[in-house]
């Protein structure tokens, strides 16, 4: 028996590959688990693929924790009541502590109906597809002329981009349910974008909904500046496509042809203030938009089925956490399993503040384990366990195949990256699977 903790981190994404680094740092053992290949996470799968040095940079941060002699990786190993190992197997394996750093993996589906036609699509489908995440980059999506994005946050602005500048939409709106000076983008990522505003209809816009800013006394230049401040360093337009926003409109439901989404219903809204916020309220006014395409981007929630229990879009905290971190409970309500990133908060923050949260929940972690004596956790075991899977585990040296296979590929057809968009062909790769 070894007098080293041994910890799951099960997610690979900046929050648990910076929290593996903190527990290997304070000198625990490390096994991480990640449902994809590649670890990263939306770093690798989310993050605009535009962002080539953001993403590098990120790349070789990752690189340094997977070197890491403490820290051992097991890609393409999902957990979960519907993975490939339960979180009660997990447990059984005898870790220490386990951490569920595993992202926001489930959707928020308004239960609208036309939910199921064909053209209305989740973000984070979305997202994972144009960035070849498997199996997301073999689905098929129809992206028409005119389409339509739910939400005004940094994650409707990255769609938008990609609906002009690869879809090649005529028309992208951005259904937003309260007003311009509640729009959660930054001007940052608006310049990406604001050359494609058509700024006449903008202001027909402002002036439509002119007397709900006034009923609330808000002055309509809090919110002109918001968005148009992003001019100022606008990238320049490559495309004739027209972006535009309607304001305080709220999806109520989509309609079709033959299987296929051809209008978007929204009920029309007023702002109202209540306890300091303001919020939107739908006024019964509903319009019909001719639409092709819709998309949700309004926040994503946990993934319900993990196996942990949650509450609205969040698993469940101790309340009155034993080893709280800057105020925070990084604790679930199971005894030893610990939740950091998106799976602490669905949906909240940059990169950096993942990286924070993880560091974090390992600083909550490491707390709960000077409480105990390590316990019989050994690495014979989970690899045992794992060969039992029947499956491809990808481990540390075949993320290192694997990536000199895509910069050979990317040198070879003149990109700046290349991706491979599919299992099969990362496991030919690596070597993992014959060739046929
Ligand atoms: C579209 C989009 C664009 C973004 N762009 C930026 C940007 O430009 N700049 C920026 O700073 N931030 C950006 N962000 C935010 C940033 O990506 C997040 O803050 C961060 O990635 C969250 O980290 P995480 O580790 O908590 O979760 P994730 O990054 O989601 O990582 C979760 C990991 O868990 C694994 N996993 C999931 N389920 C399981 C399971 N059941 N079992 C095992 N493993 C599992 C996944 O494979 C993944 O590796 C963006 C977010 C989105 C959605
Ligand atoms: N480039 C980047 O830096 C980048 C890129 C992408 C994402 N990110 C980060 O990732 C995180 C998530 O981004 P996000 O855009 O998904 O979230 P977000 O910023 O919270 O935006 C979500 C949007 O959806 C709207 N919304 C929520 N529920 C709704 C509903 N039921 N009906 C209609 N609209 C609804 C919200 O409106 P209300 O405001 O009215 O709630 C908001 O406009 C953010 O921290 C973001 O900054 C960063």
């Amino acid at each position: 028996m070894t007098n080293q903790f041994f910890v799951a981190v099960v997610g690979a994404g900046p929050a648990g590959l910076f929290g593996a680094r903190e527990l290997a740092n304070q000198g625990a053992r490390v096994a991480l688990f990640n449902r994809d290949m590649k670890p990263g996470g939306l770093a690798e799968y989310g993050i605009y693929p535009a962002k080539h040095s953001m993403k590098d940079g990120l790349r070789k941060q990752f690189r340094q924790i997977m070197d890491l002699a403490d820290i051992e990786y097991y890609g393409n190993v999902s957990v979960g009541s519907q993975g490939d190992l339960t979180l009660d197997e997990l447990r059984a394996l005898g870790f220490d502590a386990i951490l569920v750093t595993a992202g926001a993996q489930g959707t928020k589906s308004l239960g609208l109906p036309g939910e199921e036609l064909e053209g209305v699509y989740h973000a984070k489908d979305v997202v994972y597809f144009y960035n070849h995440l498997p199996p997301y980059s073999q689905k098929s999506f129809r992206f028409g002329k005119r389409c339509a994005i739910i939400g005004a946050g940094n994650v409707m602005v990255d769609i938008a981009r990609h609906l002009i500048d690869v879809q090649k939409a005529d028309e992208v709106t951005a259904i937003v349910r309260r007003g311009p000076a509640e729009v959660n983008f930054t001007k940052d990522e608006m310049k990406h974008l604001i050359s494609y505003l058509d700024l006449d209809e903008f202001e027909r816009e402002m002036t439509r909904v002119g007397p709900a800013l006034q009923a609330i006394h808000q002055d309509p230049e809090i919110g002109r500046h918001k968005i148009l401040d992003a001019l100022a360093k606008a990238d320049s337009r490559t495309e004739n496509t027209k972006f535009r926003f309607d304001f305080l409109a709220s999806p109520v439901g989509m309609h079709g042809e033959n299987g296929r989404m051809t209008k978007l219903e929204v009920e029309d809204n007023i702002l109202i203030e209540r306890d300091g916020k303001t919020s939107a309220k739908g006024t019964g006014n509903r319009r019909m938009i001719d639409m092709d395409t819709v998309i949700f981007a309004i926040g994503d929630r946990v993934d319900e089925s993990f196996g942990l229990p949650t509450e609205w879009n969040e698993f469940i905290k101790a309340r009155e956490p034993r080893f709280p971190v800057d105020g925070l409970s990084y604790e679930s309500t199971v005894e030893g399993v610990f939740v950091g990133g998106w799976s602490r908060k669905a949906s909240d923050g940059l990169v950096g503040y993942a990286r924070k949260d993880g560091i974090n929940a390992s600083k909550a972690v490491w707390q709960y384990l000077q409480t105990k004596q390590p316990g019989g956790a050994n690495l014979d075991a989970v690899l045992e366990k794992l060969k039992g899977l029947d499956k491809p585990i990808v481990m540390k040296d075949d993320i290192k195949k694997l990536e000199a296979v895509e910069i050979v590929e990317a040198q070879k057809r003149g990109l700046e990256e290349f991706k491979f968009d599919n299992n099969e062909e990362m496991l030919r790769a690596i070597g993992l699977m014959q060739t046929a």
